[in-house]
Parts: C-alpha cells; structure tokens; sequence
C-alpha cells in the first residue's frame, strides 16, 4: 500500500485490511505515536463533511502532521483550475491527498496526474474508509469477521458498495434489499463476486428488507437520499418507504445483532429514533473509528509503519 492510492476497496488485498485493522485497534489502545511527523495532508471536499474532515484532520495533528483543509470555493476543482494541475500542484507542496467529491472520475484524474497518493473521503461510487473502519468497528463486537452475516438495506450507493467489497474480501456474507432501480451497480457486483469465489462468502440481492435482515449478525443502512441527490429527495423517501430500518426489521435478526450507520441520520426515514438510539446501535463507534483507522491508513501509506507497532 505505500505510497498507492485508494480510491476503492478493491485496491486493498484481504491481508492489507487485517493488517490496516490490526494496525487501527493497536492505536486505539495505545494512544498518540509520532508516525507522521513531518507529513502534510491536504483535505480538498467538493460536498458538506462532519467525520471525514474532522478525523482526517486530527489523525494527521495527533500523529504529529499537519492537515490543510481546502473548501470547494477555494479550489473550485476542474473550474477554476483544471483537475490535472490541481493535482500537480499538491504535489509540490503535501505528502498525500484525502479528496471528496462528486465524480469518482474526478477522483482518477487527480490520482493519475499527482504525484502523491490520493484517497479517496468519498465520491458517488465509493466510501471505503467508511467501510474500513465499519470493519474495525464490527470486529470489536464480534471479533471473528469471516461467516458473520451484514445484511444492508436501501440505496445501492457509494457506502453500500464499499462495504460490499470490503465485506467479501474479509469473508463476511453480504446482503442488500434494495428496491428496483436503486440496486448495487453491476460492475460493482461483479467485482465482489470474484472475491467472493475467493474467500467464500455469499452475496444475497433482494427486493425484500426481511429476507435480507432475517438472522443477520449487522443490520446496515444509509440516507435515502445522498449528497448531490437533492433534487431527487422527495421521490426517493416515496420509493424506500418500506425500506426503514425499525424494531419489526430489527427483531427478525439474530438477538446479538447490531445496527450500522454511517451518519447522517434522518430519524425517521431510514432508521426509526428508537433502534438508532438503541444499546443495539453502534453508530458513534462508527464514527469514532474513522479516528483511528485513517490513522492506520495514513501512516501505512505515508510509510511510518513499515516496522510492527509496539503491543500494549
Ligand atoms: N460518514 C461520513 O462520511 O460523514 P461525513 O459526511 O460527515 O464526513
Ligand atoms: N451515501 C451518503 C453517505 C454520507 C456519508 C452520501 O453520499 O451522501
């Protein structure tokens, strides 16, 4: 992974994420390293963030780096100046790129003219620090991933297939109930497919929240409506009505289930308040996570961790 990218899931190897979640769980034990000291982080977002601003951010400080946000009218990514020079540019001045944007092929073309690495904080295919660190956090509840069942319910969207990949690459069977038209894209699920064959996990796609949530060991869901999709918000909530995630949903999954969020939440849509405020609900783990395993993520790929962590 050093000195890569990652704006998907699937630049990972299985090994890379048990190593990154190792790596994750012995910071979060063992408080703040200098791994990073000296390194520059430039934090470039064409939409809205809470968690991946401030965790990137405070991963790059704690670690003893230093992180520069840059707000989309500042750049003005592919407008003011083109995406290319953008990229070339940072690279003259930070060690890697944590980018958001609209367009996962903005993404490529930053990652194919700096020379740097860029990750990937989120485009409309993919979200997979998220989904790394869901894996972190869904390790600490049931810390045997392989043959766990996570069972996501609504939009086929960049969380959903980030967490798929993830999912199947460390052999956790991974379930989705969309309704028609909101599927997982299918080069997406083809991908997951291969890694499946891989580490024998079973993928499952349903019209059905019940048949995806029956037995599952996670229970998954995300806004109906993501960033950029405004305008399609009101047509949206009418077309995953049944899609909700309540405590009827909930008590058709195993009794030690747990409920994921990425936030933010729309109590009331996706997820009713009683099961996101819930003991079952893990979501502000979610986002602490995000924390530590950007911590193991930078520090990987900015090769401050070639030599095992100390254990505590
Ligand atoms: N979960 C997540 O990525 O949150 P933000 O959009 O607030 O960064
Ligand atoms: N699917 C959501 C996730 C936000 C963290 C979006 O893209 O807006």
């Amino acid at each position: 992974m050093l000195g890569k990218d990652l704006l998907s899931v699937s630049n990972l190897a299985s090994e890379d994420i048990q190593l990154l979640l190792r790596d994750a769980a012995d910071i979060k034990a063992g408080g703040r390293l200098s791994l990073l000291s000296g390194k520059t982080l430039a934090v470039m977002f064409q939409k809205p963030s809470l968690r991946t601003r401030v965790s990137f951010e405070l991963a790059m400080r704690q670690l003893g780096g230093e992180a520069i946000y840059l707000s989309p009218a500042e750049v003005g990514l592919g407008e003011r100046e083109s995406i290319p020079d953008v990229a070339r540019v940072l690279s003259r001045y930070v060690d890697a790129i944590a980018a958001r944007t609209f367009s996962h092929q903005t993404l490529e073309t930053l990652a194919a003219h700096a020379a740097v690495p860029v990750i990937n904080a989120l485009s409309d295919l993919e979200h997979p620090c998220q989904a790394l660190a869901d894996l972190l956090t869904i390790s600490e509840k049931k810390p045997d991933l392989a043959g766990l069942t996570l069972a996501f319910i609504g939009d086929g969207n960049n969380v959903a297939n980030s967490l798929m990949l993830a999912s199947v690459i460390s052999g956790l069977n991974f379930r989705i109930a969309s309704p028609p038209g909101y599927r997982i894209r299918e080069e997406v699920l083809s991908l997951a497919r291969g890694y499946a064959m891989e580490s024998g996990a079973e993928i499952l796609l349903t019209e059905e929240p019940a048949e995806a949530a029956t037995d599952a060991d996670v229970i998954y869901t995300d806004v109906w409506t993501s960033m950029g999709q405004e305008a399609e918000a009101e047509e949206r909530r009418r077309v995953f009505r049944r899609y909700q995630v309540n405590d009827e949903l909930m008590s058709l999954a195993r009794e030690d289930a747990i409920l994921m969020h990425p936030l933010p939440a729309h109590r009331g849509e996706e997820v009713s308040p009683d099961v996101l405020d819930s003991p079952k609900s893990v979501v502000f783990d979610q986002a602490e996570n995000r924390l530590h395993l950007q911590k193991a993520l930078l520090a990987t790929m900015l090769g401050s961790l070639e030599i095992p962590l100390p254990r505590y």
